[in-house]
């Protein structure tokens, strides 16, 4: 059985798609904000169109127009200003101090201005700023680098300790998606020696608690259905600690309301969330309803867990095609080939598997009735019941990966070491592969 990623390459991993280094870091979600554009180039205005579609934007409503400063300053002679202005411009510095203390004179005192020029220079980036504009971004740059200038106006010292969002979603129900999602967070709170929480969103049917024996008065419910209470203390009383540092938000797992919630009803809890925690896993349940494809959207990271059998591929190729859309600026979703070998059962090879889904490599978890089995009952991580099992140092390899960090080194971890020096590849090689 293998024990490690595929590439629908083949074995060359250095020709697997790779997340470009801009998505490495977080980018805080920029707050319910009006954001007005006047551009100059096509190029420009194209990418204001990409920035507002990206999922770091979804809270923000965007405007884009043609005709530069000289179309800004008659567009506000006599209508209010935008939160947020971004102005685009080419022409001589002079004409361009001139233009912005006519605009100062219709700006209102909230409104932040970005300016978008040629010239990098540190005098006129100073200068502008001493003027009052809120940041000077010379071109050319990336769509990411210019979202996270945007953000860093209204986060600032915040976006250093945000937390990371990892969502968790089966391509099928049953697959292991939540045993994934729960054993990561385990893997990754040890592993990088960070505070973590789950949160369990599969509200009506969720296993969180029972998987980690805690029978919690409380949970996400409490939060989701008080938006306007909830803030630090409060989600602290709702939540459980099931180790030093990971601690559960678990579902209801009651049948006594239906739980059609509305498509950003979760979005409270997580910005709380982001805010105190370094890493927030979301097992999100097998469902496709405005509110599961919004918290997907808006994750950082995503994992989708599957099966080797034609539905689920079928699904998770779906899910991937369609998420990469909704994610246009990250990488796609990552892979984890669940349950393979299950005795006497015909399955698609990961080989065949990792072809057809054309999104990178995946990794292949082996089927292991009686490790799995035994966490369940128990109400234990696979790593309590078997510290050397191959899942153990996959999902440590992932956490790493997912957390944006690079493993202290990948052969040292046993039985994954020893099949990635069979195969040939680098020990770094899982680490690179997103
Ligand atoms: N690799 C595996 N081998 C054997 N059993 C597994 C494996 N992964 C998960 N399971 C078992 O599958 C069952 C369903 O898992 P669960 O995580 O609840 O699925 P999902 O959240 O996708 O519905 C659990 O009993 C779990 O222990
Ligand atoms: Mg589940």
């Amino acid at each position: 059985m293998s024990d490690v990623s595929v590439s629908p390459h083949g074995d060359d991993f250095s020709q697997a798609p790779r997340a470009s280094e801009e998505t490495e870091t977080q980018i805080a979600p920029l707050p319910r904000i009006s954001i007005q554009a006047f551009c100059e180039t096509e190029e420009f205005a194209g990418m204001i169109e990409e920035a507002a579609a990206d999922r770091r934007l979804t809270r923000t409503v965007t405007k884009t127009q043609m005709g530069g400063m000289t179309a800004a300053l008659e567009a506000f002679r006599d209508k209010p200003t935008p939160n947020l202005l971004v102005i685009e411009t080419s022409g001589a510095r002079e004409l361009l101090f001139r233009q912005l203390e006519s605009l100062a004179a219709f700006c209102d005192s909230d409104t932040k201005l970005v300016v978008i020029g040629n010239e990098n220079d540190i005098k006129l980036y100073r200068d502008l700023l001493k003027l009052g504009v809120s940041d000077y971004i010379v071109k050319p740059f990336g769509i990411l680098t210019f979202i996270r200038q945007l953000s860093s106006l209204y986060s600032g010292e915040v976006a250093q300790g945000l937390g990371r969002t990892i969502g968790v979603v089966g391509a099928k129900g049953g697959v292991g998606a939540s045993t994934i999602a729960h054993n990561l967070g385990w893997a990754i709170t040890r592993s990088l020696k960070t505070q973590g929480i789950i949160v369990d969103l599969d509200l009506p049917f969720g296993t969180t608690a029972l998987d980690f024996n805690q029978d919690p008065p409380q949970g996400v419910a409490d939060a989701i259905y008080s938006p306007d209470r909830i803030d630090e203390t409060f989600i602290d009383r709702l939540m459980v600690k099931c180790s030093d540092r990971l601690s559960i938000l678990s579902a209801p797992a009651t049948l006594d309301r239906l739980y059609d919630l509305p498509e950003t009803a979760i979005d409270a809890t997580i910005d709380i969330l982001r805010s105190t925690t370094p890493v927030i896993i979301l097992d999100i349940p097998h469902q496709w309803m405005a509110w599961t494809r919004h918290v997907m959207t808006a994750m950082d990271e995503l994992v989708i867990v599957t099966a080797p059998d034609l539905a689920n591929l079928r699904n998770a190729r779906n899910l991937i095609q369609t998420l990469k859309t909704l994610r246009r600026n990250d990488h796609p979703p990552h892979v984890i080939l669940n349950t393979v070998g299950l005795p006497k059962r015909p399955e698609i090879s990961p080989v065949e598997f990792a072809k057809t889904l054309d999104a990178g490599p995946l990794i292949v978890s082996p089927f292991d009735a009686k490790l799995f089995g035994s966490a369940t009952n128990n109400g234990q991580m696979v790593e309590e019941i078997d510290p050397s099992a191959q899942i153990v140092s996959l999902l440590s390899s992932l956490g790493y990966q997912l957390m944006g960090r690079t493993p202290p080194s990948v052969v040292k971890t046993g039985p994954i070491g020893a099949m990635l020096a069979r195969l040939g590849l680098k020990k770094t090689s899982l680490a690179q592969n997103a």
